[in-house]
């Protein structure tokens, strides 16, 4: 079987990244339909003739995630159920993540649900900067999962100095922030952080050489900014430089998560386009693009021929 025609389809998450991509890979966005019926039902309908093709759906599952997963779900059945050859999910952001383990009984493993369901209807996934690579192992289904750091890291070379130390403001982040560092060749600092609740955490010590230096702090995600206000402070009481870089995959910022990084001194904040740009009132964010990540990774899952894979409806 020769290679496949791709069809490219944007959900209501993210439609300029869509569109972004599709303009880096020369082609034009699949035509679809996907409003609310008036009882607030999803409705979507391909309009795109998506027989024997590869098919691509764009759609972060960011806030509100449920919805865009949903979203994400009934576009792929339609796809499938109009012939589509295979379905790949292309995820910039994957919503639930956070939830990969149980941290107290009764609790359900979020991510691993998601996973399930979306195996369901979806041959293939692509996401960036899963929160953690085990997330991964949740799939049957072939998962990419895409690097924004490289690019982060570009992003930052020009702004660090000898002073410069990467910082992870918990232990989940010791690995983002050595790859940053293999990268731009800076000694690593971590923050041993214990979470209270949904928006509280707290910090338990600093780990490695900050007095005297200038933080870049790195993580995969910012949702209510408590992780890094924390972590900020107890640089601050450590003597760092009072100066502080961020650099983040996924912006979420949330709630008043602007507002609470805004209490510090903060002198730019890179975030990817993995999901609309959030409400970042005074902050100085600077957005790296991922059209380009996203386009290369297309142009390489449709490289192979497309098998289709019988969807037990
Ligand atoms: C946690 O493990 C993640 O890597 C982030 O540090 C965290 O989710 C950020 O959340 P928040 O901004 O609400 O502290």
């Amino acid at each position: 079987m020769g290679r496949a025609r791709i069809a490219l389809f944007a959900g209501r998450a993210h439609p300029d990244l869509a569109a972004a991509v599709a303009s880096e890979l020369g082609t034009e966005l699949g035509k679809c339909l996907v409003e609310n019926f008036p009882d607030d039902e999803l409705q979507v309908e391909i309009q795109e003739e998506v027989e024997n093709r590869d098919a691509f759906i764009l759609q972060p599952t960011s806030p509100p995630s449920a919805g865009r997963l949903l979203e994400l779900m009934l576009m792929a059945d339609a796809c499938k159920r109009a012939g589509a050859l295979r379905v790949t999910a292309l995820v910039p952001y994957f919503g639930y993540a956070r939830q990969d383990r149980r941290t107290r009984p009764g609790e359900p493993v979020g991510a691993r649900l998601v996973a399930e369901l979306m195996e369901t209807r979806i041959d293939r996934i692509a996401a960036v900067d899963l929160h953690t690579p085990a997330i991964e192992g949740f799939f049957r289904a072939p998962t990419e999962n895409l690097s924004a750091i490289p690019l982060l890291a570009e992003a930052l070379r020009h702004d660090v100095s000898r002073s410069s130390v990467l910082v992870a403001p918990d232990l989940g982040a010791v690995k983002i922030a050595r790859h940053h560092a293999e990268l731009l060749d800076l000694p690593v600092a971590h923050v041993h952080k214990s979470r209270l609740s949904g928006s509280e955490v707290r910090v338990r010590g600093v780990a490695g050489s900050v007095e005297g230096r200038s933080p870049i702090l790195v993580d995969d995600m910012i949702s209510t900014g408590a992780t890094l206000a924390s972590a900020m402070k107890a640089l601050l009481d450590k003597g760092c430089v009072p100066e502080f870089t961020i650099a983040a995959t996924h912006g979420l910022l949330v709630g008043d998560a602007a507002r609470r990084l805004a209490d510090f001194p903060v002198t730019r904040i890179l975030l990817t386009d993995s999901l609309p740009p959030p409400q970042f009132g005074t902050l100085p964010v600077r957005i790296v693009g991922l059209k380009g990540l996203l386009a290369e990774a297309i142009r390489k899952l449709s490289s192979g021929a497309a098998q289709p894979r019988p969807v037990a409806f």
